[in-house]
């Protein structure tokens, strides 16, 4: 079964061909890094634009590295929400018009199962399972018992953790998107050279709160240019916040395992792809005698692969291609429970 995947949420315009759930065929992400780079975070209208006109050209490339043609595609699926309104219509209205005009199923994706699911593209993970989903927008904790079966046990009550480091990237002027040059300046930096606040460690709940880190991080950058507190170096700050963020992700983790009997964990999302954050979850699962998966870095940040594999197994697990296909809505708030 050939899916031919879309995918526009947010700053990535991505096409992808899956084969029976798990053979990927080609796989096109065009980034707009350059677009927002300079503005420190996605400007919502210029990357609706940006979509507009890419959308058809990486589909285009994507059928061509797959060597398929549309005639050949048994279902096209498209991420309907949750993201940027301007930019989630792009994508899934060029989807409907491509299912009317050839006469396919179409299927409309939440972008977040897409996530929980981009480990099925590389391994099979048996369920039930603790599904940390940590991007951009979201910072959410799920039980998996199946395809189509999360509940949500806990999540951010204000930030997303990536969107806290994208902040705190900002603040020191090293652009956007701000996790991997975070991560690359904490390398050469001490995690414990300042102890930034850690919300919510304390107690029993599985929510996140990273608003409170960003403003402490600011203070410190504003003291320190007052010439007033530790005078640490931008290194020093990175990888004191970055501690801090995977501490209270690693925790919460973990508590959430315990509260519902888990023993395997999945870590997915853009923040996933940071290597200090997949050090500890590993570290703490060996310790635990518990299993982690994490897909690959490609599969991490957005792409339609991820969006096809979710499609399919929805497909194969009774999801009927909406009959109202033309009906189907973009929604900038879209859940997933
Ligand atoms: O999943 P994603 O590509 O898009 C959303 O659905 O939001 O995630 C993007 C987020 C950005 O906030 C980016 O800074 C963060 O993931 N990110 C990282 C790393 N790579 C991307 N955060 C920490 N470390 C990384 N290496
Ligand atoms: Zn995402």
């Amino acid at each position: 079964m050939l899916v031919l995947g879309i995918e526009t949420s947010c700053d990535e315009t991505a096409a992808a061909v899956l084969k029976d759930g798990n053979i990927l065929l080609s796989n096109v992400i065009a980034d707009q890094i350059s677009l927002h780079d300079k503005y420190g975070g996605v400007v919502p209208e210029l990357a609706g634009r940006s979509h507009v006109e890419r959308i058809h050209h990486v589909i285009e490339q994507a059928l061509k590295d797959a060597k398929v043609s549309l005639a050949e595609i048994d279902l096209i699926a498209a991420t309907r929400g949750p993201g940027l309104v301007g930019s989630l219509l792009v994508g899934l209205n060029t989807a409907k018009g491509i299912a009317y005009s050839s006469k396919k199923p179409i299927l409309g994706i939440n972008h977040l199962e897409g996530h929980l699911l981009a480990i099925f593209l590389q391994e099979k993970v048996e369920f039930p399972f603790l599904a940390l989903g940590v991007s951009g927008g979201h910072t959410d904790l799920y039980r998996v018992d199946g395809f189509g079966k999360y509940t949500l046990l806990g999540r951010t009550r204000d930030d997303a953790a990536g969107e806290s480091f994208d902040k705190v990237a900002k603040m020191l002027g090293l652009g956007y998107p701000g996790g991997p040059v975070i991560e690359k300046l904490a390398r050469s930096g001490k995690p414990d050279a300042f102890p930034f606040p850690r919300a919510m460690l304390g107690n029993e709940s599985l929510d996140f709160s990273f608003s409170g880190l960003k403003t402490a991080v600011r203070n410190l950058l504003l003291k320190r240019q007052r010439r007033e507190g530790p005078q640490l170096s931008d290194a020093d700050v990175a990888a004191s916040f970055q501690a801090a963020v995977v501490d209270v992700l690693v925790k919460k983790v973990f508590l959430a395992c315990e509260q519902q009997d888990l023993s395997r964990v999945v870590v997915t999302g853009g923040v996933a792809a940071n290597g200090a954050l997949r050090e500890a979850v590993k570290t703490a699962a060996e310790a635990r005698g518990m299993q982690t998966y994490f897909p690959k870095l490609v599969f991490c940040t957005d792409n339609a692969a991820m969006i096809a594999c979710a499609a399919y197994h929805r497909y194969q697990n009774g999801g009927v291609p909406d009959t109202e296909a033309m009906q189907l809505d973009a929604s900038a708030t879209l859940s997933l429970d």
